[in-house]
C-alpha cells in the first residue's frame, strides 16, 4: 500500500500507517525543525513549500494522508481560516488529490475546522467534501468524525477531525471505528510517566519563564491559576480575574494530577494554553514525556539543541497509535489495498 503523505510534521501520523504495513514513497514538509526529525526516523522527505511541487512530481500512491496547518482553524488562534494563507493549504491537498486519484484519503485537522465557513461563507468541511465527493473525478465516498484520542487507547484528551474518503468504484463509505474500553487508570498521567524507561533520551525541558515559574510554584497538583490567591498573582492575570466573564473564565496553568487523563499537548507549549506543567516538579513535560503522551515509541528520537521546535512538531502531530488504528480499520474495509500489494509482491519474486 503506497502512501504519499503530504504535511508530514515530523512522522506522527506517518508513524502509525508505516506499523499498519504502509510504504510511504513521498513525504514532504517545509519546517526545518519536522524534517530533521523525520529524515532522523522515518526517511526521505522534500522539504519544499507544497505550493511550489508540481503533481507531476509526487509519485502515484494508493493513498494520500494530509495533516493540513491547523492554526487558522484553531480555538487556540485568532481563527482567520481561509483568510489566513495557511487557511487554504486544503486546497493543496484536493490538487494532489485530484491528480494522483488514490483509493483512499485521510484528512487531520482540529476541532474548530468544523466551524469554519469559506470566501463564500459555506462551512469548509461541506467545502472540502463537495470537493471529493463530485468536483474531482470519479470522486470519493466521503466520512468524517470527531475523534477524541482517549477513547482510542491514547492518554490524552485530545480532539481531532478526521475525513477518510474511499474512491467511489469501490463502492463503500468507511465506517470509523468504535471507541475501544479502556482502564482511565492506564491512561492517567501518572502512570504514562511511570512508563517511561529511566535511560530514554530526550529527557529535557524547555525551562519556564520566571514568571511561569512563579505560577508554578504556587499551583497544586491538580489546579490551576485559579488555585493562586488573587493577591499573589502577577498584575495581568488579577486583571484577567476581575473579569473573569469578559475572559470566558480561562483556565490558565492547568496542572493535570497524576491520577487524571492530560489534555491537548499543543504546539505552543505554553501554560497559558495547554496542561504543560509536570504534575509534582515545576517544569514543563519534557520532550519524552510529551512524545509519550501522544504514543511515540521510547526510541523515536527528537533533536535537543531545537527544544522549542521540538515541542512544536510533537504537539503538532497526530498520535501514532490512533493513526494506525485508522490505517488498519482501512485495510479491513478496503482490502483490495492489501491484495494489489500481494500481487505486486508476487510479481517482483518472480
Ligand atoms: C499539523 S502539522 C502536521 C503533523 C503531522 N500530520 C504529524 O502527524 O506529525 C502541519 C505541517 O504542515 C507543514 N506545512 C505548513 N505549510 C506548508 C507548506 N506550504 N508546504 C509544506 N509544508 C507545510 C508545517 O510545517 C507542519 O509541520
Amino acid at each position: 500500500m503506497e502512501l504519499v503523505s503530504l504535511f508530514s510534521g515530523c512522522g506522527g501520523m506517518d508513524l502509525g500507517f508505516l506499523a499498519a504495513g504502509y510504504r510511504i514513497v513521498w513525504a514532504n514538509d517545509f519546517d526545518s525543525d519536522a524534517q530533521q526529525v523525520y529524515s532522523t526516523n522515518i526517511g526521505r522527505i522534500d522539504p519544499r513549500d507544497i505550493r511550489d511541487v508540481d503533481e507531476d512530481e509526487v509519485p502515484d500512491c494508493d493513498i494520500i494522508t494530509a495533516g493540513f496547518p491547523c492554526q487558522p482553524f484553531s480555538n487556540a488562534g485568532n481563527r482567520r481560516g481561509v483568510k489566513d494563507r495557511r487557511g487554504t493549504l486544503y486546497e493543496e491537498c484536493l490538487r494532489i488529490v485530484k491528480a494522483k486519484k488514490p483509493s483512499v484519503v485521510v484528512f487531520e485537522n482540529v476541532r474548530g475546522i468544523l466551524s469554519i465557513r469559506d470566501h463564500t461563507g459555506t462551512k469548509l468541511m461541506d467545502q472540502i467534501c463537495r470537493s471529493l465527493e463530485i468536483e474531482i473525478s470519479p470522486g470519493y465516498n466521503v466520512d468524517y468524525r470527531l475523534i477524541k484520542a482517549s477513547d482510542y487507547g491514547v492518554p490524552q484528551n485530545r480532539y481531532r477531525v478526521f475525513l477518510v474518503a474511499i474512491r467511489k468504484d469501490y463502492a463503500r463509505t468507511f465506517t470509523f471505528p468504535e471507541p475501544i474500553t479502556c482502564d482511565k487508570k492506564t491512561l492517567a498521567l501518572g502512570n504514562v510517566l511511570n512508563s517511561i524507561p529511566k535511560d530514554a533520551k530526550n529527557q529535557i525541558d524547555w525551562p519556564l519563564s520566571p514568571q511561569a515559574l512563579y505560577m508554578a510554584e504556587r499551583i497544586p497538583e491538580g489546579g490551576s491559576w485559579k488555585s493562586i490567591p488573587y493577591d499573589q498573582l502577577p498584575e495581568r492575570f488579577q486583571r484577567i480575574h476581575r473579569q473573569m466573564k469578559k475572559y470566558r473564565s480561562p483556565n490558565f496553568y492547568r496542572r493535570f494530577s497524576r491520577n487524571e487523563i492530560i489534555g491537548t499537548i499543543t504546539a505552543s507549549a505554553q501554560p497559558e494554553n495547554c496542561g504543560i506543567l509536570h504534575p509534582v516538579e515545576n517544569r514543563r513535560l519534557n520532550i519524552r514525556e510529551i512524545a509519550t503522551i501522544q504514543t511515540f515509541p521510547h526510541d523515536f528520537l527528537f533533536n535537543e539543541s531545537k527544544i522549542s521546535g521540538m515541542y512544536k512538531v510533537i504537539g503538532n502531530a497526530v498520535p501514532p497509535l490512533l493513526a494506525q488504528i485508522i490505517a488498519e480499520e482501512i485495510l479491513l474495509q478496503v482490502p483490495e489495498l492489501v491484495k494489489r500489494d500481494l500481487e505486486t509482491c508476487q510479481r517482483w519474486a518472480i
